[in-house]
């Protein structure tokens, strides 16, 4: 079997993780490049195999089958556009993003028009297939939870003049609808955007963020109510030991999006 071409935006916490686990993968083999930023001190922890790419140009040219995009906002908006025009499939983890109406409408209008995929993960979440299985429900409500430790706020905190190391309870940070969250704080709510993508829109999810120092991970509560039911999931996840506000399931929440999408068995 040929190698999988697979082609990163980014080389954090979770690029890296996605990229150690990709290359011991026996089958299929991938083969990986990565773009990075001009000048990026990330360079240095690129392991030998991957191809260095350094614009979109170069990643064209490594045809990948797959680009997956764990780089941020800006990147969703910079880069991923002109992959989705030339056909290719995108895995994006920067969810969040897309609470820009018109950067959402013109991916997907890219997407439809070259034959390119947007493909967006589960990440930090589960349980977005029943939320998806919701969208037919007529009387559906729909609340979310973040609940994650100071370190994942530090300059949140300071910013709104509290000390992250001397808090005393918890701190609601943010409450409204997604799309005002997704806006607000675009590197935390990539799963609050997920579920809006999922289920009823961003303007019908209600969010909730709370800093708690008794937190013991990066905590996500989700509520659904509807006349088909109720269901209450609730998911405490270790925070990556190299990015605190990053969950550290992300990275295999990629690698499993990633095999499903060379593999000839899909589960939705
Ligand atoms: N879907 C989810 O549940 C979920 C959860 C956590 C994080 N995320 C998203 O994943 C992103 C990456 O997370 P992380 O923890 O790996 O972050 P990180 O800060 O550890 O790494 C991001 C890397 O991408 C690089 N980068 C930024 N813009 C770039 C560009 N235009 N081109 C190339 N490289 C670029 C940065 O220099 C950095 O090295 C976050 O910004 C967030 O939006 C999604």
């Amino acid at each position: 079997m040929r190698a999988r071409r697979v082609a990163l935006i980014g080389f954090g916490a979770i690029a890296g993780d996605l990229a150690a686990a990709l290359l011991a993968a026996e089958s299929p083999v991938y083969g990986l490049g990565v773009l990075l930023r001009p000048g990026s001190a990330a360079r240095e922890r690129v392991p030998e195999p991957v191809a260095l790419l350094s614009d979109a140009a170069e990643l064209a040219a490594f045809r990948p089958d797959l680009v997956v995009e764990a780089a941020g906002h800006e990147a969703v908006r910079s880069v991923v556009p002109a992959c989705l025009e030339q056909g290719l499939p995108v895995l994006v983890s920067s969810i969040g993003a897309l609470h820009d109406a018109a950067l959402l409408a013109r991916l997907t209008d890219a997407a439809r028009a070259s034959g390119g995929r947007l493909i967006l993960p589960s990440g930090a979440l589960g349980a977005l297939d029943y939320v998806r299985a919701l969208r037919a429900a007529k009387a559906l409500s729909l609340s979310y939870e973040s609940r994650k430790p100071p370190s994942a706020w530090r300059e949140e905190l300071l910013r709104l003049g509290h000390d992250p190391d001397r808090l005393d309870g918890p701190v609601t940070l943010f409450s409204g609808t997604a799309r005002d969250a997704a806006a607000a704080y675009p590197q935390n709510l990539n799963v609050a955007a997920a579920l809006a993508l999922a289920g009823p829109g961003f303007e019908a999810v209600e969010v909730a963020v709370i800093c708690d120092p008794q937190a013991t991970g990066n905590g996500h509560a989700v509520a659904a109510e509807s006349e088909f039911g109720r269901m209450r999931i609730e998911i405490v996840n270790t925070p990556s030991p190299t990015n605190p506000k990053t969950s550290w399931i992300v990275g295999q929440s990629l690698l499993a999006a990633i095999v499903q999408h060379f593999s000839p068995v899909i589960m939705l």
